[in-house]
């Protein structure tokens, strides 16, 4: 066994949760999480992303924290040229920027994310952690929005909850629920539902 190895990562973990603690202490309604999400709840995340989606355009990751779900789109063959990483925490931004090295790591608004994504192809995929019922509604409606208009017929939005209950608020009319999964192995447990934006509106698309 590689000790050092472990006892590395084991290291790098405890740094993560620790500024997720300090931003949360901060930033309460942005964060609206204790912990980072796990390996599982990532990988649910990136796995609703199908080769297509992957080949078809470019990812954009919203509030993306201390990285558990960008090493899981990467893991899943998201190009890093063609993976945009958005999170409005200064902290969390230059740790996310120093962990993913080639990433485009942008540390604004979702709300903006329009003005982040000159010079790429049209987006196949939006995946979000962003605690839309604890952000002010008025962001949540300006974030959903800006994804609307930024995502491609036929591409994804990815979101996951903890209100394992219930429809996810702000989902902008037209957009239809294709897979909704709870992963039980997250503190606390978690449901990641995908949306997808029909080609045309009110059509029905794979
Ligand atoms: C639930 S936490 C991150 C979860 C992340 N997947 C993890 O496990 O570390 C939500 C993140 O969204 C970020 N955030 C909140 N509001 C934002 C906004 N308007 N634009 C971009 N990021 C935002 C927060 O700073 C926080 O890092």
């Amino acid at each position: 066994m590689d000790l050092s190895g472990f006892v590395n990562r084991k290291k790098k973990s405890i740094q993560q949760q620790a500024l997720m603690l300090k931003e949360l202490a901060s930033n309460p309604r942005d964060m609206g999480t204790l912990c980072p999400s796990s390996a599982a709840l990532a990988s649910e995340m990136a796995g609703a992303l199908s080769r297509s989606v992957i080949k078809r355009g470019a990812c954009v990751e919203i509030g993306a924290g201390t990285g558990p779900v960008t090493a899981a789109l990467l893991d899943r063959g998201v190009p890093r040229e063609r993976l945009v990483v958005i999170e409005k925490s200064p902290a969390l931004a230059e740790c996310l920027a120093k962990r993913f090295p080639g990433v485009d790591v942008k540390c604004r608004g979702a709300e903006e994310m329009g003005e982040c994504l000159a010079g790429y192809p049209p987006v196949s995929a939006i995946i979000s952690s962003l605690p839309f019922r604890s952000l002010p509604e008025d962001v949540s409606h300006a974030i959903m929005s800006e994804a609307d208009r930024v995502l491609s017929f036929g591409g994804i939005f990815v979101q996951f909850t903890y209100a394992l209950l219930g429809e996810m608020p702000f989902i902008p009319s037209g957009f239809r629920k294709v897979r909704s999964r709870f992963v039980l192995l997250n503190i606390p447990p978690a449901k990641v539902e995908v949306f997808l934006k029909p080609r045309r509106r009110g059509a029905v698309t794979d």
